[in-house]
C-alpha cells in the first residue's frame, strides 16, 4: 500500500447470462471492498469493469435462442450494469467491448505486436463443420478433458479442471452446432510466442512473485511453467469479435482472451474521456518508478492463466505498460453442496435477491464475504445465510448498536455526556485497547487480499463493544450514579462510531445508517481518524434526530429461508424435467410377456479391439454362457464389470457388433446427465432368476 494510485479490476463478465452469486463471490465483492478500503485510505483509485460482449459463448447463446448476438449483449449488458448497480459495486465505469473505442484498442494493440514482430504465422490444421460450413473455434467444439476425463469441456477449456485446452486437445471432439463429428482443415492464424517470454515470466512472476500472489494463483502459474508455455493463437475464424487489422485476414477476428483484458484498458480511456483525467497514469509505466500505478486484477480460478500469464505477456511484449501487481484469484463458489450451474438454473441470481431481500444488500455482502473461496472452493447454504444473519449480524452488531442508541436517547435524550473520565476507566482503555488491534489486524488482513479474516475482525470490534457494556451494566447504576453512566455510555459512543466508519469496506449501507443514527454525517469521518483517535463523537453532540429507532438488521425467518429452497427445488425440477425423454408408446400386458429378462453373472470381460465405446461380456444367464457386447466402456472398466449381476434381455435376436455376436443385451440405467449405473441385485442371487 505504498503506491498512491491504484488500478483495479474486476473479471469483464460475459454478456450472455445474469450474475449469481457465485460470481460476486469470485471477483466482484472482494474488489469492491479492496476499492472501498483503498478510497478510506486516501489513495486515487480507478475500478474497472465492463461486459465482455465477444466469443464463442455470445455467438453460442444467439444461434440457441435464434436471435442476433446484439440482441444477446444489449439485454445482458443492461441487466448485469444495472443488477451490480443495485448491488452497489462501485466501478467508475462498466465499459462494453462493444464499443468502437475497444475496438480500435485492440487492434492497436495488434498491430503494435505484429509491426515488432511479436507474432508467428501458421497454417494449421482446425477443426470445420461440413453441416454449417464454419471452422469451429474454442467453445464450437466439446469433447473429454484429456486432463481429468470431464466429458463436456470446451475446446478453449475444461470447466470441471480449469485446464486451459485447445480443440485438438479434446477426445471424441464434436461440433457444438450439429453435433456431429468435425473435419481438419487447413487455414492461417497469428501466435503469440509465449514460449520466448518463458524466461521472462520465470523471473518476472516465478521469482518476483514468489510469496507475494496467492498460493492457489502461484502454483497454477508455475505448473503452467513447469510444463513449457507453447505459442498461442491470437485470431479466430469466427464472424463475431474485433476484426483482426490485416488486409490478408479478412474474416478473421481477435481472440477474444486478446481483446478482454485490453477490454480494462479502453474502459479506462473511455472513464479517463468522461472525467478529465488521464488514463495514461493508470496503464503506463511513469518517469519515475514509484510514479507508476499499481494494476491488481480480481478475478476467478479459471481466468488465472489469462491473466497471470498470457495479458502480461502482451503488456510486456507491447512495451510501456505496468504489469500486474497481484491477481488475487478467488475459487468456486458451490451452493447448498452442489455446483453452481446456469444450464440446470442451480444458482441465487443477483438480480432475483434484490428482489427478494429488499433492503438486505449488506446481509449478502457479508455472508459471501465471511465465506469467500479465497483458498479453497466454499459453499453457500440457505441454513447459513440465515444464521449468520440472525447470529452474527443481528446479535452482534446490529445489538450492540442498538443498545447504545436506546439507553442513550432512555437517559439522555441522544445527547453525548461530557466524556469526564470515561477514557481512563481501566475497563474502558482495556477494550478500546482491544478494538486497536482489531482495527490493525483488519487493516493487515484488507491489504493483503484476506477479506474474510477482516470482516471477522471487524466483527470483533462488535464483540469487544457488547462485553463492554454487558459488564458494566449501566441499567443497574442509573440510580446511584447517572454520572457513571453518561462514562460508559461515551465509551460505547465512540465504539460505535468506529463500527460505522469501519463498516465501510464491507457494509456500506449499515456504515450509513450507524453514522446517520450518530448523525456523525457533518462530522467527516475518515479511517485515518477512527484508527488513530478515541474520541470521533465529541462532548454535547446531539444523535438520533429520529424518534423512530432504525433498525439495523431484522432477523430472518424459517419460511424465508424455506421459500428460497423451494426456489431451487422447483428449478432443479423444472430443469431435470426438461431433460426426462418423454414416455414412449403404449404396449400390451402381453408384448411386455415376450421380453425374457433373467439375472446373468459377468464371467469375463474385455475391451473390444479398435473400438472405444464397446465392452465384451462372457455372462452366465443360467440357460448358458454366452457373448454380449455393450457400448459402455466409457463408464465402466472390465476389471470392475467381471462378477457383478446385471438383467439381460435373453431373447434378443443376436447382432454382430464390430464382428463379434452379441447374444442378447444387458440393460443399465441411464441417468438424466447420460451416465449409466449398474442394476445389481441388492444381494446375490442365482444366476437365470427372471426378472418381470
Ligand atoms: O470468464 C469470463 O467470464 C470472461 N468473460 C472474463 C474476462 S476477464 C477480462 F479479461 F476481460
Ligand atoms: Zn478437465
Amino acid at each position: 500500500m505504498n503506491s498512491k494510485r491504484y488500478t483495479i479490476t474486476s473479471a469483464l463478465p460475459y454478456a450472455n447470462g445474469p450474475l449469481h452469486i457465485g460470481h460476486i463471490a469470485g471477483a466482484y465483492l472482494p474488489a469492491d471492498i479492496y476499492v472501498r478500503y483503498l478510497r478510506m485510505s486516501g489513495k486515487e483509485v480507478v475500478y474497472i469493469c465492463g461486459s465482455d460482449e465477444h466469443g464463442a459463448a455470445i455467438t453460442l447463446r444467439a444461434k440457441k435462442e435464434g436471435i442476433t448476438p446484439n440482441a444477446i449483449i444489449d439485454r445482458y449488458h443492461e441487466l448485469n450494469k444495472e443488477t451490480f448497480k443495485q448491488f452497489g459495486i462501485d466501478f467508475d465505469i462498466y465499459h462494453r467491448t462493444s464499443e468502437p473505442l475497444h475496438h480500435q484498442t485492440a487492434q492497436e494493440f495488434f498491430t503494435t505486436l505484429y509491426d515488432k514482430g511479436e507474432f508467428s504465422e501458421r497454417v494449421s490444421e482446425q477443426f470445420y463443420d461440413e453441416t454449417f460450413n464454419q471452422f469451429l473455434a474454442d467453445r464450437y467444439v466439446k469433447g473429454t478433458c484429456p486432463k481429468c476425463g470431464y466429458e463436456n469441456a470446451y475446446g478453449d477449456q475444461c470447466e470441471n479442471c480449469g485446464t486451459s485446452l485447445s480443440p485438438t486437445d479434446l477426445i471424441d471432439p464434436k461440433s457444438t452446432l450439429s453435433g456431429n463429428t468435425p473435419v481438419l482443415r487447413e487455414t492461417k492464424h497469428w501466435y503469440l510466442q509465449l514460449d520466448k517470454y518463458q524466461p521472462w515470466l520465470e523471473e518476472w512472476l516465478l521469482e518476483g512473485k514468489k510469496g507475494k500472489w496467492k498460493n492457489n494463483v502461484y502454483g497454477q502459474c508455475s505448473s503452467w511453467l513447469k510444463e513449457g508455455l507453447q505459442p498461442r493463437s491470437m485470431t479466430r475464424d469466427l464472424d463475431w469479435g474485433v476484426d483482426v487489422p490485416l488486409d490478408e485476414a479478412e474474416g478473421k477476428k481477435l481472440y477474444v482472451w486478446l481483446d478482454a483484458p485490453i477490454g480494462y484498458i479502453s474502459a479506462t480511456k473511455q472513464w479517463a474521456e468522461d472525467t478529465g483525467n488521464d488514463w495514461t497514469k493508470y496503464w503506463l509505466k511513469q518517469e519515475n518508478d514509484e510514479d507508476d500505478a499499481t494494476l491488481i486484477h480480481f478475478i476467478g480460478k479459471d481466468n488465472i492463466v489469462f491473466h497471470c500469464i498470457i495479458f502480461p505477456s502482451i503488456l510486456h511484449a507491447h512495451g510501456g505498460y505496468i504489469l500486474p501487481d497481484n491477481v488475487p484469484a478467488n475459487e468456486f463458489l458451490n451452493l447448498e453442496g452442489d455446483k453452481m450451474s446456469t444450464s440446470r438454473n442451480h444458482a441465487v441470481w443477483l438480480h432475483e435477491y434484490l428482489e427478494d431481500f429488499p433492503g438486505k444488500r449488506d446481509v449478502l455482502r457479508y455472508v459471501l464475504c465471511a465465506i469467500m473461496p479465497e483458498n479453497k472452493d466454499a459453499d453457500f447454504t440457505w441454513k447459513d445465510f440465515q444464521a449468520r444473519n440472525n447470529n452474527e449480524l443481528v446479535a452482534i452488531l446490529g445489538n450492540f448498536v442498538n443498545r447504545v442508541v436506546v439507553l442513550n436517547r432512555k437517559y439522555f435524550q441522544g445527547q453525548n455526556q461530557a466524556a469526564g473520565a470515561a477514557l481512563s476507566n481501566p475497563e474502558a482503555q482495556e477494550a478500546l485497547a482491544q478494538i486497536n488491534e482489531h482495527v490493525a489486524n483488519m487493516e493487515k488482513a484488507l491489504s493483503q487480499f484476506r477479506f474474510r479474516e477482516a470482516q471477522a475482525e471487524y466483527m470483533n470490534i462488535a464483540r469487544v463493544g457488547n462485553k463492554y457494556i454487558t459488564d458494566q451494566e449501566p441499567w443497574k447504576k442509573w440510580k446511584e450514579s447517572p454520572e457513571a453512566v453518561a462514562e460508559i455510555l461515551f465509551v460505547c459512543t465512540q465504539i460505535v462510531a468506529k463500527l460505522g466508519v469501519f463498516a465501510k469496506p464491507f457494509l456500506p449501507d449499515t456504515a450509513d445508517t450507524i453514522l446517520d443514527l450518530l448523525k456523525a454525517g457533518d462530522l467527516g469521518l475518515t479511517f485515518e481518524q477512527a484508527r488513530a483517535e478515541h474520541i470521533l463523537i465529541p462532548e454535547g453532540h446531539q444523535m438520533y434526530a429520529e424518534k423512530e429507532n432504525r433498525i439495523l438488521f431484522e432477523k430472518i425467518e424459517d419460511e424465508v429461508i424455506q421459500q428460497q429452497l423451494d426456489k431451487l427445488a422447483n428449478a432443479k425440477a423444472a430443469a431435470d424435467g426438461a431433460n426426462v425423454p418423454a414416455a414412449k408408446e403404449e404396449v400390451t400386458f402381453d408384448d411386455f410377456q415376450t421380453m425374457d429378462i433373467r439375472i446373468g453373472t459377468i464371467l469375463e470381460a474385455e475391451k473390444v479391439k479398435k473400438a472405444k465405446k464397446l465392452l465384451q461380456f462372457k455372462v452366465d444367464t443360467g440357460i448358458d454362457v454366452r457373448t454380449i457386447v455393450s457400448g459402455v466402456a466409457e463408464f465402466f472398466s472390465p476389471e470392475e464389470m467381471v462378477g457383478k449381476q446385471v438383467p439381460v434381455l435373453v431373447n434378443l435376436k443376436p447382432r454382430k457388433i464390430r464382428g463379434v455376436e452379441s447374444q442378447g443385451m444387458i440393460l443399465f440405467a441411464e441417468d438424466l446427465q447420460g451416465k449409466l449405473h449398474i442394476l445389481d441385485p441388492k444381494e446375490s442371487i442365482d444366476s437365470g432368476s427372471s426378472v418381470n
